[in-house]
């Protein structure tokens, strides 16, 4: 008999890009739908690197809440090369910060002010293991001579690995693992490391991007790769192993950002995300291992407390918009004008 109903402590997203001021009527909404927390990634313009530039970005994201919402945004700090010791004490002090963002200069959107060499950041990352504080890794090298489908792999062995053996004990999410080499060194490891995994890298594969022409909606950094690597996170996904966790990795940018002869990386699912896992649990077989995924694993890697409000979701079709307004510019959602065969029932109080 198929499943047609399942019930979970309501989830959470461990890795999710906001935006800021007028965005925030969009997104913010659509996440606090359904998820109660969620990490709020820094890579804003100016990017967030310091503790009182967080505080006042979570502000105005609890103002942007709707009237009743309990939606917690979780803050991080953005890394740079002149990161201080200090700031990574005042960000824990301020007990609104969990966690702190390694983007490599160069990977991605907003990534310029990044880290150059990991070398420039010892302090801040021995300040970090001692607390107890993260590191969410955006883990792709930016060398041009690396093939842009390689560079995930790349990162493991030329970044990650010797960090790791630095800062034995320092925390780490491997944040949007997108191949097999990922989640097997992640599943692995002896290190207290884990990984996020979006939905997108679990739905389509880099057919879904280039066959039949280029599909902009689809371009995502790490990009899209072979359907193999797409089947190797789903089945770390659906494993029960509490190093994968839920991190959609929602990333808004306006319909003429992308549709560009240079367009933007990032794929907007917070409209639908809990029930696009669904789709895929469901499809492997496994939606008794979404709670895990979904609402026990991240809370647990974090030191949270997990959640008791509960989620029901059902077998239903629905239909998601053809576009989303994003600070009066339409915005085109993952799976825009198409079926979505789950939805959420109930959230209980
Ligand atoms: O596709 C992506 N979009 N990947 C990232 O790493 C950043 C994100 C964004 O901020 O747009
Ligand atoms: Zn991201």
């Amino acid at each position: 008999m198929t499943i047609q109903n399942i019930t979970l402590p309501q989830p959470d997203d461990w890795h999710l890009h906001l935006r800021d001021d007028s965005a925030l009527n969009t997104t913010v909404p659509d996440s606090a739908r359904y998820f109660k927390r969620a990490i709020i990634m820094p890579n804003l313009q100016p990017p967030v690197t310091t503790t009182e530039q967080a505080l006042a970005y979570r502000q105005r994201i609890l103002q942007a809440r709707p009237v009743g919402s309990y939606f917690q945004p979780l803050m991080t700090l953005y890394l740079t090369d002149n990161t201080s010791e200090d700031e990574i004490q005042r960000a824990y002090d301020s007990q609104h910060i969990y966690a702190v963002k390694l983007y490599p200069a160069g990977a991605t959107t907003n990534s310029a002010a990044g880290v150059t060499d990991l070398t420039h950041c010892t302090e801040a990352l021995a300040r970090m293991s001692q607390l107890g504080m993260p590191l969410l890794v955006h883990g792709e090298v930016t060398d041009p001579k690396i093939d842009i489908f390689d560079r995930e792999k790349v990162f493991i062995d030329q970044i990650l690995q010797p960090l790791i053996a630095r800062l034995p004990d320092l925390k780490i999410v491997f944040e949007h693992a997108t191949t097999r080499d990922a989640v097997d060194f992640v599943r692995e490891s002896s290190h207290p490391i884990a990984a996020t995994i979006t939905p997108h890298h679990l739905l389509l594969n880099r057919n879904d991007l280039l066959v039949g022409g280029i599909h902009p909606h689809h371009y995502c950094l790490p990009v899209l790769k072979r359907n193999t690597h797409q089947q190797a996170l789903i089945e770390a996904a659906t494993s029960g192993d509490p190093k994968f966790f839920l991190g959609t990795d929602s990333a808004p940018h306006a319909q003429h950002s992308k549709e560009s002869g240079c367009g933007c990386a990032g794929i907007y699912s917070s409209h639908a995300a809990i029930e696009l896992y669904a789709e895929v649990f469901d499809a492997a077989g496994a939606l008794d291992k979404l709670t895990g995924f979904a609402s026990h694993f991240g809370a647990d890697f974090y030191g949270l407390p997990r959640n008791t409000r509960q989620l029901t979701l059902s077998k239903q079709d629905w239909q998601v918009p053809d576009r989303i307004d994003f600070s009066g510019q339409p915005l085109i959602p993952m799976r825009a004008g198409e079926i979505i065969s789950w939805q959420v029932a109930n959230l209980s109080d």
